[in-house]
């Protein structure tokens, strides 16, 4: 059973204090595994253009697996560094590169205020992280800091708030988002990001919005999901139980007639540091 905090709260802004912090490591390994993630990955590392020699941060690295896709790709003359909020993460991370011979070191910091000088890096890349910062505004302004003129800064996040789910019950289903929304920080970052690039000056926004669409309630952990959205809800108080059995018979109605669907929107944006 999750402690009442961890029920209402996502347990990626304080990984070390969750009750099994070794769950979160398993779950974005599932996540990072699948094609819909696998994909982003993908289109974020071609965004950052990353060159022999270069010297990259990948921020909120999580086990650093992403940092050690870019560590293949800078040379040994290169560099990346990985940093998170988790010592569980950070020790994973270094387990995970040891004895590989990969330009890559792994340090527990805070994307909100990093441990560099300006200018340091010639690329920045932070994936879902965002989201689980009371202040994802200023660990943008961080990450451009510590970018070099002409570096490229790439983040991923999804836009919460914007969340469809399709069944007859459009009202209760607005309550469950909006609580959904309650369990991150952040939770409509992803679709502020290009702003935020923007007023730091940041120059080549390239934004392409992502929908992830699940059709089934039994795929991709979508039963596990729709029942969290409703234990949360109901921990909340912002529903009743009676109230979320009766949404999730009407989903699996929604699901049998073909009119089931969930929807989330990622926004994926790059920018330039100007020379
Ligand atoms: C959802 S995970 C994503 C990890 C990784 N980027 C990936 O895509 O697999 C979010 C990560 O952000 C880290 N994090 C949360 N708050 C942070 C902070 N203030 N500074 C740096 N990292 C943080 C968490 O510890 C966690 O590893």
């Amino acid at each position: 059973m999750e402690s009442p905090a961890f029920l209402t709260e996502s347990a990626y802004s304080h990984i070390d204090r969750a009750p099994e912090p070794m769950k979160c490591v398993q779950r974005m390994d599932e996540i990072g595994a699948g094609k819909f993630w696998g994909s982003i990955k993908s289109q974020m590392l071609e965004l950052l253009e990353v060159n022999l020699g270069d010297r990259i941060v990948d921020i909120g690295c999580g086990a650093g697996n992403d940092s050690l896709v870019v560590a293949g790709l800078v040379g040994k003359h290169g560099r990346v560094v990985g940093i998170d909020f988790s010592n569980t993460m950070i020790a994973e991370a270094n387990k995970r590169a040891k004895g590989l011979g990969l330009p890559v070191e792994y340090h527990f910091g805070d994307a909100q205020n990093l441990p560099f000088p300006d200018n340091n890096f010639d690329g920045c890349r932070a994936e879902r992280l965002l989201q689980h910062l009371d202040n994802p505004q200023r660990a943008i302004a961080e990450m451009v800091r510590v970018a070099k003129p002409g570096a490229h800064v790439v983040a991923a996040e999804p836009d919460y708030g914007s969340i469809t789910i399709k069944g007859s019950k459009p009202i209760l289903t607005r309550k469950f988002v909006s609580s959904h929304c309650g369990y991150f920080r952040s939770p409509r970052i992803g679709m502020l990001i290009p702003l935020l690039f923007e007023r730091l000056q940041l120059v080549d926004i390239n934004v392409v919005v992502i929908s992830s669409i699940v059709k089934k309630i039994g795929d991709r952990g979508e039963k596990q999901l729709i029942n969290k959205y409703i234990n949360l809800a109901v921990a909340k108080g912002m529903v009743s139980e009676t109230e979320g059995k009766s949404w999730l018979e009407d989903l699996k109605r929604a699901e049998i007639a073909g009119r089931f669907q969930h929807q989330t929107t990622i926004f994926l944006v790059s920018g330039r540091k100007p020379n």
